[in-house]
């Protein structure tokens, strides 16, 4: 498509990838740059509004990588919450990886479809001890009868006045003169109601007292205070979230409890997805759960990305050996240098409608619009989302400098962890001590909340468009050409001749 929506079907940069293929040669970010053009527009004034895969759009192009030092819940919050993406990865039990899934997609939710219940003829004490073994941070409860009745409600001042905990009932200490509303009550209706009468927890219930839901004050304020503007929601308001799964027999169970608990998009996690396992699994998926989204991968290859489109992907996750802890292409001798090999992915499927995701091998915002100038549609981030308040894992001290673990899935350190790790890279046979390690386990240094890391990656992105004079991160691959860049060129494109260099937010030299 050109600025006007209209695909054209050929785009700038086809003459730039086909003379370097024609030497048999491809490229990667530090042998490129975009050709700026002609703008009208700031950087302020552009979209970053993009697609992941057919059905999960993106506020902004930033996707988190499935990797057990990178993307599990907190992180998935926070990276929807800036518009991103993040996907959960498959290091965890399926359960636990489930139950992460859970966790973001119910991080907005002010009304409680689903709320734990107790009985009136419970009694107190078991219910108190129910609640320290489940570990529930709330202590109001809605109090059913045995028909499925609401009677009552319990709050934390109820547990806290009882006279006799061993021997009270809940029905001794709930309060059965409900404040209610009625179903259909929406948010700022719920929180009028809970001021007015001084209540934290409102039960919606019909005429025959069916219990629908309820509001909590806490869940109900922040929505209210909260712009959430930007955030990555799907068409129920909750924030979008994606999974990992595998290949193997388990990873089908895996994937029945991932959709259970909501995930919007499962990603077939292989270091080679133009295999037999990835295309049956990725078949069986979208076969059963037709409705779900399914991105295959990692390929690098056109034949590749064609073969996955036609067994259904919906989209496609290209790199193989970029990543910067990866030695895929060192032990293995193969892959394809990233930015052709996004440009020929894009080109082999064009005009499919199927977004293509740039995983690995970013250090800079500068390498994200080259790679979307390529052709992809987002960009998966390890390295540069490790080490946040974020990702999984403890902030400790190295040299003086304040540091976290982030390592390959395909390290030693991982695979002796994670069966899952070992599958994804075909060593599922022998013991731990015949491993043949893919990646490396390392530190990076601890860099706080990823919002303030989005925010210089976005501000990059932006100023690239504005270079480019591309008001919609989305027509960036229309309009993008590039320059093949020498080593000089390379280097002058640092900061260079200083007798020392202060720190950037955005910018470190390279290692
Ligand atoms: P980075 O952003 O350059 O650090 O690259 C992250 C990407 O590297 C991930 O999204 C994976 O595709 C890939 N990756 C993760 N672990 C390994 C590994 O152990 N070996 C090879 N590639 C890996």
């Amino acid at each position: 498509m050109n600025q006007t929506g209209k695909f054209l079907g050929t785009r700038k940069c086809d003459g730039f990838f086909a003379a370097q293929k024609e030497r048999y040669f491809a490229v990667s970010f530090d042998d490129v740059r975009l050709v700026t053009d002609y703008s009208e527009i700031l950087p302020t004034q552009t979209s970053l509004k993009s697609h992941f895969s057919r059905n999960v759009g993106l506020n902004t192009p930033i996707v988190s990588s499935p990797m057990d030092t990178v993307t599990e819940y907190k992180m998935g919050i926070a990276i929807a919450m800036d518009g991103g993406l993040g996907i959960i990865h498959k290091g965890l039990d399926p359960i636990t990886q489930a139950a992460h899934v859970a966790k973001v997609k119910h991080r907005l939710n002010v009304f409680l479809t689903d709320p734990i219940c107790i009985k009136s003829d419970d009694k107190v004490a078991d219910i108190l001890r129910m609640k320290e073994a489940k570990d529930y941070g709330f202590s109001s409860f809605p109090v059913m009868d045995n028909n499925g009745r609401i009677v009552g409600i319990v709050t934390s001042n109820d547990f806290e006045f009882c006279p006799d905990i061993e021997n009270s009932f809940i029905s001794d200490i709930m309060s059965s003169q409900l404040i209610s509303a009625l179903p259909g009550t929406n948010v700022m209706e719920a929180y009028s109601i809970m001021c007015k009468h001084h209540k934290k927890i409102l039960p919606i219930f019909d005429d025959s007292r069916n219990l629908q839901g309820i509001y909590t004050l806490a869940d109900v304020k922040r929505k209210i205070t909260n712009n959430i503007e930007g955030y990555n929601l799907d068409k129920n308001g909750s924030l979008f979230v994606g999974a990992a799964v595998g290949v193997s027999a388990d990873d089908r169970e895996r994937a029945e409890l991932l959709v259970q608990k909501g995930v919007d998009v499962l990603v077939i996690d292989t270091a080679h997805g133009n295999s037999l396992g990835v295309v049956e699994m990725l078949k069986y998926l979208k076969k059963t759960y037709s409705n779900i989204d399914v991105v295959a991968g990692n390929i690098s290859e056109g034949e590749a990305a064609k073969r996955l489109v036609a067994a259904g992907a919906d989209g496609l996750r290209i790199g193989q050996g970029p990543g910067s802890i990866c030695t895929t292409r060192i032990t293995a001798g193969i892959g394809h240098p990233q930015v052709s090999a996004i440009y020929e992915c894009e080109k082999a499927i064009r005009g499919s409608g199927v977004p293509i995701c740039a995983d690995g091998g970013i250090r800079y915002s500068g390498d994200i619009a080259v790679a979307m100038g390529a052709g992809a549609d987002s960009v998966m981030l390890g390295n540069l989302l490790a080490g946040t308040t974020e990702s999984p894992g403890d902030v400790f001290f190295k040299n003086g400098k304040a540091v976290k673990v982030y390592r390959g899935m395909g390290s030693l350190e991982a695979m002796k962890e994670h069966k899952t790790s070992r599958q994804r890279y075909g060593q599922i046979e022998g013991g731990t001590d015949k491993l043949v390690p893919e990646g490396v386990s390392g530190e990076v240094l601890f860099k706080g909340e990823v919002h303030a890391v989005l925010h210089q990656l976005l501000g990059g992105l932006r100023a690239g468009l504005g270079y480019l004079g591309v008001k919609e991160v989305s027509f960036l691959k229309e309009n993008a050409d590039f320059h093949l860049v020498s080593n000089s060129g390379m280097q002058e494109s640092h900061p260079h001749d200083l007798f020392s260099m202060n720190e950037a937010p955005n910018y470190r030299s390279p290692r």
